[in-house]
Order: C-alpha cells, then structure tokens, then sequence
C-alpha cells in the first residue's frame, strides 16, 4: 500500500540567542491512508510541533514532508494554501467557532472561503454530518448555546467541510470530561470508517489508545512506535 504521508530525516529547530533547540530531530515517519495514529509524548516533546508542519502551517529547518508523493517543504505559499484547503482539516483543543454564526454555518464555512456555493449537494452534506452527532435539531444554535462538548463536535465536523483526506487533531479533548472525550474518539472513528479519512492525533488522553489503530511517542527529536 501506498504511504500517504512519508516524513524523510525532519528536522526543526528553534534557535535563541546562541542556544539551538533540537526540538525534531531527523525524525522519520509515516502513516498509510485511512490509518489513525495517535502522537503522545511529555508536554513540550514536539508534538504540536510535528503536527503543523505536517498540516504545511510551519516550515521545517530541513528534511521532506511527502503527501501524496508530493514534498509540501518545497511548495510556496499559494500553493500550499491550496494543498492545505484541498487535503487537509484542522482541530485544536479550543474549538474556535465563531460566536456570530450559528453550528450550521459554522460547518460551512471551509466551504465558502474556497469560494465555492451552498448547493443541495452540500447542504445534504452538511445535515447528514449534523446527523453523525445528533445535532440537527440544533443546527441552528450560536456556539454560546451548544456546550463545550457540542461546539468540539461542531469544529470536528467543520474540519470534514472539504472532504480533507487527512485531520490533523491537536489535543482534540483537552478541554473535554471523559463522556465527551469518547465521544469525539468515537465520531473519529466513525468519520474514518465512512469517508476513510486520515487521523493524526496529538493527545495525552490514554483512552486513545481504544480508538487508533498505532501508538508513537515522541522523545528526544525522534518518533517510536509503542508496543
Ligand atoms: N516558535 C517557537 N520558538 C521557539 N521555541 C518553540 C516554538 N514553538 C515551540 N517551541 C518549543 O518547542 C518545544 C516543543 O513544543 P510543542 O508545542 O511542539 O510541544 P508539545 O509536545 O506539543 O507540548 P504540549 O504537550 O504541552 O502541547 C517546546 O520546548 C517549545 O517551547
Ligand atoms: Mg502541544
């Protein structure tokens, strides 16, 4: 099977003043499509790190990132807008909704800043995803009428929006209780059942580990694979 995602000697390091951070290290790594693999480590391994220069949001200090045989490194700006709206969703530990739209329309968005319009198509979309979560019904409440757990679900749906071949989750329930917590696992492990979509998941929830197919760990500027 093809490698979705190829991670060739990364590094990246931060300097300040005369200090180097080594925080990767020519990491090597990759993930087959529809996979979901969990990132864990201590807090200030790399994580995050590793997860937006995957997502093409930061640039590496040297080594390739191929998606899809391509090496995002490479690629200048307009271009890896464009790759990041074509393959890739985002989710943090804050869902970032926007307080003025409501769920639906919160939803749609990825959809409109590609400017693309709101067809039956999509709106079919949209409401089958709402089904997904059982929020239907609620598709038209503001985010400061959905509970926390309700606006997590909401941002994972919005990262869905363009069909992304891969999420990139980090610390997806940071914020959460245990109940919602397992409820977005679960909502993962659904979306990439249906649409085979790609989950790469930074967390330090345990319970993870029920919900992804490979565990790594991150340490010292490499990644391991946990038994
Ligand atoms: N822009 C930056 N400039 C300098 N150092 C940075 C920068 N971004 C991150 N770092 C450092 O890189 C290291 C890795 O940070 P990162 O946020 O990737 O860790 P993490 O594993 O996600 O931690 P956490 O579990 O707390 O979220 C940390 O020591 C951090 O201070
Ligand atoms: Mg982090």
């Amino acid at each position: 099977m093809n490698k979705l995602i190829e991670i060739i000697n990364l590094k990246k390091h931060f300097k300040s003043g005369a200090q180097t951070l080594k925080v990767l290290d020519d990491l090597n790594f990759s993930v087959q499509k529809g996979e979901i693999i969990a990132v864990t480590g201590e807090s200030g391994v790399g994580k995050s790190t590793l997860l937006s220069l995957i997502g093409g949001l930061d640039s590496v200090t040297a080594g390739e990132i191929r998606i899809r045989e391509k090496d995002i490194t490479r690629l200048g700006e307009t271009e890896l807008t464009q790759f990041r709206g074509d393959y890739i969703g985002f989710v943090f530990q804050n869902h970032f909704l926007l307080n003025e739209f409501t769920a639906y329309e919160n939803i749609l968005i990825p959809h409109l800043i590609r400017k693309r319009k709101l067809t039956r198509d999509t709106d079919r979309y949209i409401l089958g995803l709402l089904d997904m979560v059982r929020l239907r019904e609620r598709k038209d409440h503001k985010p400061g009428e959905l509970s926390g757990g309700e606006c997590q679900r909401i941002a994972l749906l919005r990262a869905l929006m363009n069909r992304p071949e891969i999420v990139i989750a980090d610390e997806p329930t940071g914020n959460l209780d245990e109940k919602n917590s397992m409820l977005i696992f679960d909502l993962m492990r659904t979306l990439n059942r249906k649409f085979k979509v790609t989950f790469i998941i930074a967390t330090h929830n345990q319970a993870v580990r029920k919900y992804s197919d490979d565990i790594y760990v991150l340490k010292q500027g490499k990644i391991f694979r946990k038994a």
